[in-house]
């Protein structure tokens, strides 16, 4: 499988580098993510504590990395065609499809994903030590959605945790490390300005988070076929958190043995302490065949059956190696009125699952 490593410099986060926070400080912040949470827990439909100028910068890395325009019509009709037909393959094979589909659907989904993130960043967050970079992994997170999601939750992250790097892999079967790359060169380079803005408005243009804040692996695999070596390169005792973001279905719908041993890979190299963040269509089934009969499950039993029932074997019994965290089978995002794009954009309705894994000493 290709390999490229298209998108940003791995961060050594030298060149911004200022003092280490105190254990003071680092105790209010994280007591400020759990105070932002305790605002909007609870609620069916969550309030949405996302500024809106931050949703609105995240919209224009979009509209500036990818132009979408109306005449983009006849092309996403066609991806549209082949996405409907399920065939993955044609949807995704050609660039010009590519840019189409994440200036289309990938927008709304990092304006929803940001709200995912801010909604379970107390778990993430909790209970760290100091933390020089915090290490992400998303499977089936070619589309761009993940990279400017990720990258506004962290440039609010960093008013709270300022020394901290946001380190972010995405693995995909697709080819989107171009589109990747150009979305997190807009994530940290300066909108670009008309030659006869103000100098005001020059002073106030910066970067949505600086360089060195934030870095970006595209990795072209299917992660289907993975192999423990290779997934263990890539997701390693370091990684706090693994999405899975509308794509655990897909891979269900591909192959169920194959997803099987995927999420016992996952188990197998994540240690105790990281999360694996679930997002998919609400009320999702897969087709299995047990016994030579065909039935359908919801993806989410699947799931739990997995990783909460029968993840870890031991000589006696079977036990579980992650615990929920979070547990949502139906939320809505709805993007707010006001926000600008050049086309329209849709609200994300999704499921949501957030696991912790275990370990010998934070088993219970
Ligand atoms: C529905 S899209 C979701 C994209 C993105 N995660 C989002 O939510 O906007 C599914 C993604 O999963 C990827 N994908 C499907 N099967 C895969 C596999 N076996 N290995 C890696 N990526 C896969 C597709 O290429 C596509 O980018």
């Amino acid at each position: 499988m290709p390999h490229s490593e298209a998108c940003g410099r791995e961060c050594k986060g030298t060149k911004h580098r200022a003092s280490k926070p105190s254990a003071y400080k680092l105790k209010q912040a994280k007591r400020a993510i759990k105070a932002k949470q305790d605002e909007t827990a609870g609620s069916e439909e969550t309030v949405n504590p996302v500024a809106f100028e931050l949703q609105q910068k995240c919209l224009n890395i979009f509209r500036d990395a990818l132009q979408p325009s109306v005449e983009d019509t006849a092309v996403l009709q066609e991806v549209k065609g082949h996405l409907f037909n399920r065939d993955f393959n044609a949807a995704f094979g050609r660039e010009e499809f590519l840019r189409v589909y994440a200036s289309r659907w990938s927008p709304a989904r990092a304006v929803g994903f940001l709200q995912v993130l801010a909604d379970v960043q107390h778990h993430v967050l909790r209970r760290q030590p100091d933390l020089d970079q915090l290490e992400t992994v998303c499977l089936g997170g070619g589309a761009g959605g993940e990279v400017v999601a990720l990258a506004g939750w962290w440039a609010t992250m960093l008013e709270l945790l300022p020394e901290t790097a946001l380190r972010a892999r995405f693995v995909d079967i697709a080819a989107w490390d171009r589109t990747v790359a150009a979305l997190h060169k807009g994530c940290v380079t300066p909108p670009e300005l008309s030659k006869y803005a103000s100098a005001t408005a020059r002073e106030a243009n910066h970067a949505l988070l600086p360089e060195d804040k934030f870095s970006c692996t595209y990795l072209q695999q299917d992660v289907l076929s993975w192999q423990d070596p290779s997934m263990a390169s890539i997701i390693t005792p370091t990684t706090k958190v693994v999405t899975l973001f509308f794509v655990l279905n897909e891979l269900y719908s591909a192959s169920m043995p194959k997803t099987q041993r995927l999420l016992a890979q996952l188990t197998a190299v994540m240690a105790a302490g990281s999360f694996l963040l679930v997002v998919d269509s609400p009320g999702s089934y897969s087709t299995v065949s047990i016994k030579g009969t065909e039935k359908q499950y919801p993806m989410l039993w699947l799931l739990d059956h997995t990783l909460l029932v029968s993840s870890q074997k031991t000589d006696e019994e079977q036990v579980a190696a992650w615990e929920k965290v979070e547990n949502d089978e139906s939320r809505w995002f709805r993007l707010p009125t006001g926000l600008q794009y050049p086309i329209q954009l849709e609200d994300m309705r999704y499921q949501i699952h957030l696991y912790r894994r275990l370990g010998v000493a934070s088993n219970g």
